[in-house]
């Protein structure tokens, strides 16, 4: 086993060299949300996030309570406030998902840019920030391809996707999303960007119940849902990607118009496509490997899938 000092010193180095590198990178391109450590040591299981005036360090397992993970995270905060000031906030990622912070108990909010554009995030209060970085490069793909188009966002969140559409002249975005509070937060990212209630909707409801009933054709269908998901509320069932994907891809066939496309994102690492194709017969052109942005360089899960049935 690695010396805990040796180890503090060989992350450090390594954290400041991708720092470095990533932050031209980042300034040339308008990008304030990045990431710089994906556990490239494994002996330091954790992931590092830099945004204006703070760095957002994930621990990745259940072993903070070591003695020598503790030092390590404890020295390697110090080391980033060296490296440049800014408040350290600890998120605890562990396998039940539960996320305490013990750097900052209260509401830590701001804004970012990222692509001419600015998204409310909150650090400390919800298990994620409000903004996927990891689907950067996959939401200005598709805002290149929407212009005068119908666009329907499925399972979206803080509404990420939808602002780059109406960016990308959309000539109109729904989004549907079935957590009432991330339409809120959307409508909030909306209006923060100043875009026209004329060309945006934003639906609070469950993505299978919606598609059932919609009757509007789309030019243009995003799909990013989560691996899994159950709720509380009577009317939403049980989602698993695996299980649930050929009813919604088939759905999404039928709310789309003739030579329309689906772009189908998702990060379960054990997602098959195959059979879904085998029994839709439709034509998928895998993005995945041209959507990965520079900082998640041979670390992305996400897959991405443009479909046409
Ligand atoms: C992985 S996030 C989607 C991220 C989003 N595409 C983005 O890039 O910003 C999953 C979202 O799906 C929503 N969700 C989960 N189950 C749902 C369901 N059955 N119907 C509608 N939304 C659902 C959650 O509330 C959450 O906002």
């Amino acid at each position: 086993m690695k010396d805990v000092n040796d180890l503090i010193e060989e992350t450090n180095n390594r954290i400041q060299k991708r720092f470095r590198h990533l932050l031209k990178w980042a300034n040339k391109n308008n990008i304030q949300y990045f990431r710089i450590f994906d556990r490239d040591i494994a002996a330091a299981p954790f992931i590092i996030d830099y945004l204006p005036q703070h760095w957002l360090v994930w621990v990745c397992d259940n072993n903070y309570e070591q003695i020598n993970e503790q030092k390590l995270i404890h020295n390697i905060s110090v080391k980033l406030n060296e490296l440049n000031p800014a408040n350290v906030i600890l998120k605890f990622r562990k396998k039940d998902n539960v996320i305490n912070q013990i750097y900052s108990k209260k509401d830590v909010a701001l804004v970012v840019n990222e692509w001419g554009l600015k998204f409310h995030l909150n650090l400390t209060r919800y298990l994620d920030t409000g903004l996927f970085i990891d689907h950067r490069k996959t939401r200005e793909y598709i805002a290149k391809q929407v212009k005068g188009k119908r666009v329907l966002n499925l399972f979206s969140y803080t509404g990420s996707f939808s602002c780059y559409c109406l960016k990308g002249r959309a000539s109109f975005v729904t989004s549907v999303d079935v957590n009432p509070t991330y339409s809120q937060w959307h409508h909030q990212n909306c209006e923060l960007n100043k875009f026209s209630k004329r060309n945006y909707s934003i639906c609070t409801a469950d993505v299978l119940q919606f598609l059932k009933s919609n009757k509007t054709k789309y030019d243009i269908i995003i799909c990013d849902p989560p691996t899994f998901s159950q709720s509380k509320r009577k009317h939403v069932k049980r989602f698993h990607i695996q299980e649930n994907a050929s009813q919604l891809l088939e759905l999404c066939q039928t709310s789309l118009k003739h030579n329309g496309a689906l772009l189908f994102s998702t990060n379960y690492r054990k997602f098959k496509l195959d059979q879904s194709q085998a029994e839709l017969g439709f034509h998928a052109k895998e993005l995945t490997a041209q959507l990965c942005s520079k900082d998640f360089d041979g670390k992305w899960m996400s897959r991405s899938w443009l479909i046409q049935f």
